[in-house]
């Protein structure tokens, strides 16, 4: 510790003092989590009136278009600010060159635009990267059995672009190529989206978390076991989450992520105290999952431990967390 003056011990000193009564222990709470700290990533499917679960994350669905509607809507009503769109893109669809990822009458610009005329008053968040639309469950093309980031870059450009068009409010690029928030930034200017947000997935790491995710999208059998090491970031490194952070606000960034959430809350506290950026934790599907089967399994009490566990985002800097417990979330907080 610092030197400084000297604190009085105990007897003097007895921290339970504070925390004898409900009414001193809010006194003294320095972190509330809020419904406005909530973003709530939803996944989208083709077809009508069908909501499909996800086996690996107990709870969750695939919506399609329609429901998806009322589904946000809900998420609005409980004072979500706003939802992260995930396609599930048929297989037939799927090419090596993703070129559904910058078809306009795509299903997540679909869906972007039914949400906008729907639910003006919700922010719609929408993923730059072509896993959902490669054929190699990649994030970016593969040549020669590697992910090339140059010729990556244009597709991403043009699939920003079209999201924004849709009435997409906010890009999240997720593909860690590097330069791509700069492109990015140039392709939506370029196109008169000047106002269209930019969130990047700052530090995103190769995590074994993603799992449920890709099962989700479907984009795990694409992968067959591929890694994405060549370009998320090593479980091990820290100082160059900084690094990363640095170069996506250089290029652009208005808000910046970290992502998974849980093993990575000590980068979470660096980047928001190294940059002071609006900055958001990604509390991903093997998130949930664990303290879902945890929960069904008896182990955990489900409610009480999802609030410790997005208050501990918050305590760790975040402004916000993206989090499939987001409507559970909503509904505790509110008491309904
Ligand atoms: C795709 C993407 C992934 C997630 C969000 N966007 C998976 C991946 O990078 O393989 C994961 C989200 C989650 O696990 O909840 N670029």
């Amino acid at each position: 510790m610092a030197p400084g003056p000297a604190v009085p011990s105990f007897p003097q000193t007895r921290m339970r003092r504070n925390r004898q009564h409900e009414w001193s222990r809010r006194l003294v709470r320095e972190n509330r989590l809020s419904t406005d700290d909530l973003i709530w990533p939803v996944f989208v499917q083709e077809g009508a009136s069908t909501k499909s679960p996800v086996a690996t994350m107990p709870g969750v669905n695939r919506y399609t278009v329609d429901l998806l509607t009322d589904a946000v809507g809900e998420a609005r009503d409980l004072g979500i600010p706003a939802v992260a769109l995930f396609p599930v893109v048929p297989a037939g669809r799927k090419t090596p060159e993703a070129e559904e990822a910058y078809n306009p009458e795509n299903l997540v610009c679909r869906a972007i635009r039914t949400i906008r005329q729907s639910h003006p008053d919700i922010g719609v968040i929408c993923d730059v990267a072509l896993d959902p639309f490669n054929s190699d469950g990649h994030d970016g093309i593969v040549r020669d059995s590697y992910v090339v980031n140059d010729e990556t870059l244009e597709a991403l450009c043009r699939q920003a672009v079209v999201q924004s068009q849709a009435g997409c409010h906010v890009i999240a690029p997720s593909d860690m190529m590097d330069g791509r928030v700069a492109a990015i930034r140039t392709a939506l200017d370029e196109a008169g989206h000047d106002r269209t947000m930019i969130m990047a997935y700052a530090a995103k790491y190769a995590s074994g978390f993603y799992g449920p995710f890709r099962d989700a999208l479907g984009s795990a059998g694409a992968l067959k076991g591929a890694s994405k090491a060549t370009y998320q970031m090593d479980p091990a490194n820290g100082d160059e989450a900084l690094r990363e952070v640095a170069l996506d606000i250089a290029e652009g960034a208005d808000m910046v992520m970290v992502k998974p959430g849980l093993p990575y809350l000590d980068i979470v506290r660096r980047v928001k105290d190294s940059f002071g950026m609006p900055t958001y934790a990604y509390n991903v599907s093997g998130e949930y999952a664990m303290l879902e089967f945890a929960a069904q399994a008896g182990a955990i009490e489900r409610d009480k431990t999802l609030l410790e566990m997005l208050t501990g985002f918050k305590r760790a800097g975040a402004d916000g967390i993206l989090t499939y417990f987001a409507i559970d979330a909503a509904r505790l907080l509110r008491g309904v």
